[in-house]
């Protein structure tokens, strides 16, 4: 979920310095998601998609756009906070930078006399959690989707896993908000929401000796699969398949806001007949499509940095861009508004075709076309209706159903964002990044 704002103050890299850890660490901190389906988040999170449409379509002509909720993904990391503790569970976002989780207080909240089911993802009692400091300073953020969390700056221990502990680490408690799932934003310091900057939980996790470098592997796991993990500090080499690409993440205005890395170019890849079998499981994309002899069409993106966005389930592409792709996937495409994007052929979705993005004028990712077709189900005379998870918007942002076919090591202290081709593993080999 991307949060945006100007970017008026410079971070002071002095303020870290190192202090003792917590708990021990070797060095990495691997914390295993779960993935949910439509698991009945709050009304303006199912609007999230159709919310983030070109400015001259209101998000909420769309909200009618109910089948689309079936195929939302959320990866969602679970959390202990305080003494006892609360044990919540937050969406893990690429996209911005400040945790900030539900106060039990929330008057939004079905126990309260709202509407929100609070409970599913877990509350958190302030007044209950004897080392809970508030700092007195209010806390305010609003994501592109509207959806917006109002509350009070504090610190409190945080447990990542069974052993890993945080202490004095700051978030936001919510103590009004109309989302029913915290946000755990892990992002540049650069993108937190309020003026005054501080060390964020991937920042503390370096300060406190969790891990070397604030830096993070990103396994999402297939799309059938259920489970997924981020490993803080470290890479895992089973993961991927071929080179891990190291690239420089793209300065916007002189600063490092975004993860965003350059996109050369997108190409679509149509077989024009079924021949070969498909292995997802060995990822064998680049020995098979060099054999293939499909049609590749390549559309250049000049670069344009594109922002890796674990909080966003689908993919964006700015209007100019998404056309050229759009007609190269299928040039009888329609938008349709109620849908809030490409109304496609259902046919497409083989597996043999797929669409590459490659970076840095070098480095591709192979993503399955079947991960870019979403089914709407049947419409009125009869006929399966499919949607493009390719949607127009006003920035570049490659969402879940890209960042699935990638394994995206993000380097916040080198500024790079190194990208390769997803291998779905059980196996670890797990180094340290130092
Ligand atoms: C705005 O809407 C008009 C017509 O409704 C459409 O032609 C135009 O492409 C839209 N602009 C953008 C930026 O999508
Ligand atoms: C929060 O904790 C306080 C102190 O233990 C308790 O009195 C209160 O009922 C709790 N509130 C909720 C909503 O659970
Ligand atoms: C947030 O809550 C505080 C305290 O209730 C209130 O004064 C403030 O206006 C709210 N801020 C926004 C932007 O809603
Ligand atoms: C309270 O904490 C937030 C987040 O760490 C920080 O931005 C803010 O400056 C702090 N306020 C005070 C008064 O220290
Ligand atoms: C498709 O064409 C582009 C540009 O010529 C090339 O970089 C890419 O490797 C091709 N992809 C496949 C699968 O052949
Ligand atoms: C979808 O594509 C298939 C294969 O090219 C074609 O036979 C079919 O008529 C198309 N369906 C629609 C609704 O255009």
């Amino acid at each position: 979920m991307l949060f945006s704002r100007s970017f008026t103050l410079a971070f002071a890299a002095s303020a870290f310095a190192s202090l003792p850890g917590f708990g021990s660490s070797d060095g990495f901190v691997k914390m295993e998601f779960d993935i949910l389906k439509d698991l009945g988040l709050s009304t303006s999170l199912n609007d999230f998609i159709t919310s983030l449409l070109p400015e001259n379509l209101s998000a909420r002509d769309n909200s009618g756009s109910a089948p689309l909720i079936n195929e939302r993904t959320f990866y969602v990391s679970k959390l202990s906070i305080g003494n006892p503790a609360s044990e919540v569970e937050v969406l893990l976002d690429t996209g911005s930078s400040d945790l900030w989780v539900m106060s039990s207080r929330n008057p939004q909240c079905k126990d309260n006399g709202g509407s929100i089911d609070c409970e599913q993802y877990g509350t958190y009692n302030e007044t209950a959690s004897t080392t809970f400091k508030n700092n007195h300073t209010n806390f305010y953020i609003q994501y592109l989707d509207k959806t917006y969390a109002n509350g009070t700056w504090g610190t409190d221990q945080i447990a990542l896993t069974d052993s890993l502990k945080l202490k004095d680490a700051s978030f936001a408690v919510a103590e009004d908000s109309d989302s029913n799932v915290g946000v755990f934003g892990i992002g540049f310091i650069e993108l937190e929401s309020g003026l005054e900057k501080y060390i964020n939980v991937p920042a503390l996790m370096k300060q406190q000796g969790l891990i070397n470098k604030v830096a993070y592997s990103l396994y999402l796991g297939s799309m059938e699969s259920n489970k997924g993990n981020i490993l803080f500090g470290g890479v895992d080499h089973a993961k991927y398949s071929g080179d891990l690409k190291e690239i420089d993440i793209s300065l916007q205005d002189g600063k490092y806001p975004y993860l965003q890395i350059p996109l050369t170019q997108i190409s679509v890849q149509k077989e024009s007949s079924s021949s070969k079998a498909f292995d997802a499981k060995d990822s064998k994309f680049s020995s098979l499509f060099n054999k293939r002899s499909g049609d590749n069409q390549s559309i250049n993106t000049n670069s344009a940095p594109a922002l890796l966005d674990s909080g966003t389930t689908l993919s964006l592409l700015p209007d100019d861009i998404m056309k050229l792709v759009v007609e190269a996937i299928d040039h009888e495409a329609a938008y349709n508004t109620a849908a809030g994007g490409y109304i496609v052929n259902c046919t497409l979705a083989l597996p043999l075709n797929s669409v590459t993005f490659t970076f840095d004028g070098e480095k591709d990712i192979v993503v399955p076309m079947t991960d870019l077709i979403i089914s709407l189900g049947n419409s009125g005379t009869g006929g399966q209706q499919c949607m493009l998870g390719l949607v127009p918007g006003s920035m570049l942002i490659l969402g879940d159903n890209f960042l699935r076919s990638a394994y995206s090591v993000f380097n916040l202290d080198d500024k790079t964002i190194s990208i390769a081709q997803v291998k779905y593993s059980d196996d670890q080999d797990i180094q340290v990044i130092s």
